[in-house]
């Protein structure tokens, strides 16, 4: 698989074989890898604790086990989305949640089939690892995008093994619960989950293809 492929590969697998670990030693491989991301003054300013196993597993049931009485979660520690989102990206975050939606049947007034496709977060989609990735609070804008660009370089270098990801901001809105297991020093944030595994090739939800605005709709150019 050459770079380009692996780009256009990769996807948010939302549907992991329950029967396929993935050991460490492929773990610490694919953040060797990602640690080669650039990061302004090469501060390399992701952190990153990697559960599987016993403690992923009791993360899990502790979050099944509150998710009724706390839907929206435990509260986060910084906004996901911003507050009236604008256009166009209203319309494509939007978009999203509807394809992946019709992707699996869920129609639109259907809410506890929609509650069910999101609780599906809770079990990071049965993925047998699940990555947390920290930033000190310290970390402004620019450092936030660099963790991007080494979650990115992650998750090619695992598309590229016959592995799949999914990124979860989902878990900022559970960082104490997360914390129990992963036990973080109080000046680390949560920015998100990656779960990792094998992904379930039959899975219908692991069809959906999201869209992408044209270059002409994001780029410019001048000088040409
Ligand atoms: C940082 C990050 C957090 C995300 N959080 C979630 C999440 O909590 N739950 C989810 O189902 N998808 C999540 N996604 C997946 C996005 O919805 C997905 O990347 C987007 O729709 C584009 O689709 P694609 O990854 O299949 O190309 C996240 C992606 C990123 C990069």
């Amino acid at each position: 698989m050459n770079f380009d492929e692996a780009v256009r590969a990769r996807y948010s697998c939302r549907a992991f074989r329950t029967d396929q670990p993935v050991d460490r030693q492929t773990v610490e491989e694919l953040l060797d890898i990602a640690s080669h991301a650039p990061s302004g003054g090469n501060l390399q300013p992701w952190n990153i604790i990697a559960l599987s196993g016993k403690p992923l597993a009791s993360l899990v049931s502790d979050v099944t086990a509150s998710f009724a009485e706390l839907p929206r979660g435990e509260g986060g520690e910084y906004r996901i989305y911003p507050e009236n989102l604008k256009e166009p990206y209203f319309t494509r975050r939007h978009k999203c949640g509807e394809d992946l939606y019709a992707t699996i049947g869920v129609e639109r007034g259907d809410k506890p089939g929609r509650m069910k496709q999101f609780r599906r977060n809770i079990e990071m989609f049965s993925a047998p690892v699940g990555l947390f990735v920290y930033l000190d609070r310290q970390m402004q804008p620019g450092q936030w995008s660099d963790a991007g660009m080494f979650i990115q370089t992650l998750m090619l270098a695992a598309t590229e093994r016959g592995l799949a990801t999914c990124g979860q901001e989902f878990w900022s809105m559970w960082h104490k619960s997360v914390a129990q297991y992963t036990k973080p020093p109080q000046d680390w944030m949560l920015f998100c989950g990656i779960a990792l595994g094998v992904p379930d090739a039959d899975a219908v939800v692991n069809s959906l293809k999201t869209d992408r605005a044209p270059v002409s709709e994001f780029a410019r150019f001048t000088g040409f």
